[in-house]
């Protein structure tokens, strides 16, 4: 089947999709965005983070063909200032020092804008629950606690 989906704004289509293959495999491997990661392909570990319609979902488990004049926006759509450089929250996972083998890091970064998007200045346990679902089997996730905090305070203009 033929997919069309707006990707980080842009209108994008794909064609001889299978329906039941994954969001994951289509931004992957058809629309050329490697950002969201693929580990696991069952839910758990939070690598394939996206927006799908605004809200985070892992893409491993939504269907290419769910996703049809749709939404989504990947790590790669998160830019800074005027559409360029990186971020405030991934400028804050560099400077953090929360990237090391930088797997878990597009999905993290993803979770943690949608976190703050929606709690500008989440207390520890708040940071916490949104980032859950996300494993990183490198930093034991202080790093990640700090970029999160320290991007929150920057929002914040402290
Ligand atoms: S690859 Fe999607 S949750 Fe792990
Ligand atoms: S930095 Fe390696 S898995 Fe998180």
């Amino acid at each position: 089947m033929r997919v069309t989906v707006t990707v980080n704004g842009t209108e994008r289509t794909a064609d001889d999709v299978w329906p039941g293959e994954s969001l994951l495999y289509l931004l992957r491997e058809r629309l050329g965005l490697p950002g969201a990661k693929n580990a696991c392909e069952q839910g758990e570990c939070g690598s394939c983070t996206v927006y799908l319609d605004g809200e985070v979902v892992c893409s491993c488990l939504v269907a290419a063909g769910q996703v049809a004049g749709r939404e989504v926006t990947t790590v790669e759509g998160l830019t800074g200032a005027g559409g360029a450089g990186l971020h405030p929250v991934q400028q804050a996972f560099v400077d953090a020092g929360a990237v090391q083998c930088g797997f878990c890091t597009p999905g993290l970064v993803v979770a943690a804008h949608d976190l703050l998007a929606r709690v500008p200045e989440p207390a520890d346990p708040e940071i916490r629950e949104a980032l859950a679902g996300n494993l990183c089997r490198c930093t034991g996730y202080e790093k990640i606690l700090d970029a999160v905090r320290l991007a929150a305070r920057r929002q914040a203009g402290r």
